[in-house]
């Protein structure tokens, strides 16, 4: 049997790509339209620019869920119930998470996230606050295989999902996901999830693309962390930041283009591969997207769960969903 890799906090942590890693990462340099999973901006650096785009005023997402949680929490908390067993999907800095436990009150939390490093300080930093709670922190990419290592309490999973991480799924990935998900979850689970909603043109394009520029060196960092993983050589000052709603296909999309003709060499399977952009092309680094309420309740429900509760802002820009593992 094979058994997923989590990388706990005390042990060593590989410093090169694994074989899985450089294959993905070839598969997408090396596609017709080159791709690189969102996943891969996030290594320490990604972290915490992703925590700066989080306090810009035209990122909306975390500041509305965070008023949502901050108005109804008490109600979440009624919903989802105490004392479950916290797992926190992509987890981050654990600040969503964290300003919920005097509410949720969990006999465990468990913070899951690629960006091992970054993880690993914020779980830290969350233990000295919080000795009370057990905790652990599992440095895991969950986006195509989820199994949960036996320190994980079976009982009362609740699946916490914050910051419309789910839209960087295709629809199809999502549902994987969720049924993977429902999976780990025994019958008396959950799931709590933040959903961004569709809304309009100017204002997606806005958040992903910040007058600073600050997603710009957040989609940028995405080279310097292939560079690493696969000792490639791209030139960040080569390539530009696009992101943008695509309304045709209800997502924002996040792209690289290359300003110049290069040509990028990177190490798959111990051999050198190479591959030449001409200006204009580009690589396609992520999908953010937004649903209509009923579609994602409806995606809930195709993947073994039942929606007890919805909350969202007045403007009906975020949606924070509560749903119940079903048989
Ligand atoms: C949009 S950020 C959200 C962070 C935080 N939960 C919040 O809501 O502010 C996405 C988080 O998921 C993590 N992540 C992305 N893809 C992942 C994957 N495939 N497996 C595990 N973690 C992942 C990132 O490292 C990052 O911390």
């Amino acid at each position: 049997m094979i058994t997923l890799m989590h990388i706990s906090c005390t042990e060593d942590r590989p410093r090169a790509a694994n074989a899985h890693v450089a294959d993905e990462l070839h598969a997408g340099l090396n596609a017709p339209d080159a791709w690189i999973s969102p996943k891969f901006l996030y290594d320490a650096l990604g972290s915490k620019l992703f925590e700066a785009i989080c306090e810009l005023p035209e990122y909306y997402p975390t500041r509305t869920e965070a008023a949502i949680f901050a108005r109804h929490g008490a109600e979440i908390a009624r919903v989802a119930g105490l004392g479950s067993t916290l797992v926190d999907l992509g987890a981050g800095n654990c600040a969503k998470a964290a300003s919920l436990f005097p509410l949720l009150q969990p006999a465990q939390y468990v913070a899951v996230d690629i960006s091992t490093e970054f993880l690993c300080d914020a779980l830290e930093r969350l233990r000295q606050r919080f000795p009370q709670i057990d905790m652990e922190a599992l440095g895991m990419d969950f986006s195509s295989r989820f199994e949960l290592p036996p320190q994980v309490h079976a009982a009362r999973r609740l699946f916490f999902y914050p910051g419309s991480s789910i839209g960087n799924f295709t629809p199809d990935e999502a549902h994987g996901f969720l049924r993977r998900l429902r999976a780990q979850c025994g019958d008396d689970g959950g799931v709590l999830i933040g959903v961004d909603l569709a809304k309009d043109k100017a204002t997606l394009d806005a958040a992903y693309d910040d007058a600073l520029g600050v997603t710009a060196a957040f989609n940028l960092n995405v080279l310097r962390h292939v560079n690493h993983l696969v000792g490639a050589d791209f030139d960040i000052r080569a390539w530009r930041h696009h992101g943008f709603y695509n309304a045709a296909r209800g997502r924002v999309e996040m792209h690289l283009e290359a300003v110049r003709r290069q040509e990028v060499h990177w190490n798959c399977g111990g051999q050198a591969c190479a591959r030449v952009f001409e200006p204009g092309d580009c690589i396609h680094t992520e999908n953010s997207y937004k649903y209509q309420q009923a579609d994602a309740i409806a995606l809930l429900e195709r993947s073994g769960f039942e929606a007890t509760r919805v909350w969202t802002d007045p403007q009906r820009w975020f949606a924070v969903i509560h749903a119940q593992a079903i048989h």
